[in-house]
């Protein structure tokens, strides 16, 4: 018996599967990450990262310009401090690199969109994500003060907001770090800056390639203390519950590639909008693949980004954003 519906139909020309693709990706729906230095006149190359740069706030506006002429609609800056310390409190000084960056772009390209990590392991000399206690004559052995960090990151956001970003993203995961930072903006008249909340952050080893480019690899431990246990899926919903009712406006998975199912996941259960944060360890090894001539970096970009689309992603975080608006518009 041959059958009677066959799928391959649609599929004869470009512009017949055009007309019935269920999903697609533009650059719309891309945010460029950029890593802020201090000095002038500054761009270095992270080694793990090619086609990554950490720069000066001049560069950074440079580079802020030209994506914003490629038509990318947002931002997201971290930021490479002149000092660290124990509390890291060059987050939120008003000199602070992010704080600089945000006021210099918002003046030279006002409609591009800046979201800035909010975050203290850049920050902190140990480069965890919030305060440590060391636990006396026992080597390695520390734990993190969640409801201490709250009080820092509320003054961290609130120095972004205040330097005029458009959104903040607080990455730590910490407990309760969406309602505290809603409440400090709230507060201080910045009601209408959105939360993009790293709802949805597993204890990934994807990150290695950022460690170098923002420079906080913790100095001892790990952070599975506070980041997601990578074999858990439940979780993902009481953690994406939780930053919903406390006031989140996006929620973002990440990585992104391995965890397509926690996207899907989420777009299944939540109404708002879903952030998928294809991370630096991913755009590292499609790099070094194509750089061997082993994979089409052109293709695989393509393949990865619309993958996020089809899980259900609304944005996507993605190194690559520059690429894609050169070579897809
Ligand atoms: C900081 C932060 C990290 C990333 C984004 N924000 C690193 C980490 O949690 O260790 C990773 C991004 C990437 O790998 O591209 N908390």
């Amino acid at each position: 018996m041959f059958p009677e519906y066959r799928p391959r139909r649609l599929r004869q020309t470009d512009k017949l599967r055009a007309m019935v693709r269920e999903t697609t990706v533009s650059k719309d729906d891309l945010i460029y990450p950029l890593f802020v230095a201090p000095g002038k006149g500054y761009k270095q190359e992270i080694g793990s990262m090619p086609g990554v740069y950490q720069m000066s706030v001049d560069n950074i506006v440079k580079e802020a310009k030209e994506a914003f002429d490629l038509g990318l609609p947002a931002v997201l800056l971290f930021g490479l401090p002149e000092k660290k310390d124990s509390r890291g409190s060059h987050a939120w000084i008003k000199s602070g690199v992010v704080q600089k960056a945000i006021e210099a772009i918002k003046k030279e390209v006002p409609e591009l969109v800046v979201i800035t990590d909010v975050c203290l392991c850049e920050y902190t000399a140990h480069g965890h994500c919030g305060i440590v206690i060391k636990e006396k004559g026992k080597k390695d052995k520390f734990r993190i003060e969640n409801d201490a960090t709250l009080e820092l990151l509320q003054k961290v956001a609130l120095s972004h907001a205040r330097a005029g970003a458009d959104m903040v993203a607080p990455s730590d995961m910490m407990d309760g770090r969406v309602g505290a930072i809603r409440e400090a903006l709230d507060e201080n008249g910045f009601e209408n800056v959105p939360i993009m909340s790293y709802a949805v952050k597993y204890a990934s080893s994807f990150y290695g390639p950022f460690r170098d480019a923002a420079e906080c690899a913790p100095q001892f431990g790990d952070r599975r203390s506070y980041q997601m246990d990578i074999a858990n899926r439940r979780e993902a919903l009481r953690e994406a519950t939780l930053d919903m009712e406390e006031g989140a406006d996006i929620l973002m998975v990440k990585p992104g590639m391995p965890y397509l199912d926690i996207i899907s996941l989420l777009r299944q259960e939540f109404i708002l909008p879903i952030a998928a944060y294809q991370v630096s360890g991913e755009y590292s090894m499609i790099k070094a693949a194509a750089q061997n001539g082993w994979l089409s970096e052109e293709l695989i970009l393509f393949e990865s980004l619309i993958s996020f689309k089809r899980a259900g992603a609304d944005l996507i975080i993605t190194y690559f954003a520059k690429d894609f608006a050169k070579k897809f518009s």
